[in-house]
């Protein structure tokens, strides 16, 4: 089918308490096995592409390999800009045919991520297409954060009701203790937070930097609430890891078709075996496969 909304993925999984992934792509295979992943545990699915992702694999034929992957099925697949910084990246994104967008401007004091958000909400909304935006600062893992500083980075549920209320976004990101990249240790999640945060807003939250956050964490977060998972580094490093076994076992091998094949096979499981944690596994009516 054609592209759909994050509204539209996200409304039916507020009401089933289930949460949604948002994996990453940067080319063909990855893009092929998330919709593989789909179809197989007949689940909808937020295909997201960061502005370096864009730039390396090139916004056009991101737009048009997810559109074609996603005409293939009946699955409702969202296209997603993750991490937007600006309103001309936004904007091209938009007019290239995503149906949903990301304004990450939650490096600004509240005033100017209030207006930098609604100016791209005020577009996106004419054009029927989704806004997620980011407020408290989710940390790459190698930023070296001391536990004092910790608690200023992280959303405050008040500030979460004015932002949501001024913007008018459709998902809001929150920083509640994780980080984007490989975790040194046990992530630690406030989940008394985004219980707070929960409470204080009404439009589906986003969990970022969800690689490595053990299962009965990522059930903890979806159970108090959370319906969007984004995923990226453990996606990297499953297709990265079959991709170095093989080079590993067949040093003569020279057909990347025969490196990346069996790679895009190991991003598929993974992907699947995410869908079925996040909750979002057959929950299309069976009519959806196709
Ligand atoms: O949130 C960050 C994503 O993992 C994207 O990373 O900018 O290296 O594509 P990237
Ligand atoms: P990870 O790379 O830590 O999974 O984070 C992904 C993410 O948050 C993309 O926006
Ligand atoms: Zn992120």
């Amino acid at each position: 089918m054609s592209l759909v909304t994050l509204t539209e993925i996200l409304t039916p999984a507020e009401k089933g308490h289930y949460a949604v992934g948002a994996f990453n792509a940067n080319n063909m295979e990855i893009v092929q096995a998330i919709i593989g992943a789909a179809i197989n545990q007949n689940s909808p699915v937020i295909i997201q592409a960061s502005q370096g992702a864009l730039k390396y694999a090139g916004l056009e034929q991101v737009t048009a390999m997810v559109r074609a992957a996603a005409q293939k099925s009946s699955i409702p697949v969202c296209l997603h800009l993750d991490h937007g910084t600006d309103f001309d990246q936004v904007m091209r994104c938009i007019r290239a045919g995503f149906s949903s967008v990301m304004i990450d401007a939650s490096a600004y004091p509240l005033k100017e991520n209030i207006r930098r958000t609604k100016e791209v909400v005020a577009v996106a909304r004419a054009v029927g297409v989704s806004v997620e935006a980011e407020l408290g600062r989710i940390a790459g893992t190698e930023e070296q954060i001391d536990v004092s500083e910790r608690e200023a980075f992280l959303t405050d549920p008040e500030e979460a009701s004015i932002f949501v209320r001024e913007t008018g976004i459709d998902a809001l990101a929150v920083a509640i203790g994780t980080a984007h990249g490989p975790y040194r240790g046990e992530p630690k999640l406030d989940l008394r937070r985004l219980e707070a945060i929960k409470s204080s807003i009404n439009i589906p939250i986003v969990l970022h930097g969800a690689s490595g956050v053990p299962a009965e964490t990522i059930r903890a977060a979806v159970e108090r609430g959370v319906s969007k998972i984004n995923i990226d580094t453990e996606l990297r490093q499953t297709f990265t890891a079959r991709m170095r076994q093989i080079l590993a076992s067949e040093p003569d091998e020279y057909d990347p078709r025969k490196i990346l094949g069996p790679a895009r096979e190991a991003l598929q499981r993974a992907v699947e075996e995410k869908m079925i944690l996040f909750g979002s596994a057959g929950k299309l009516p069976s009519e959806a496969k196709k």
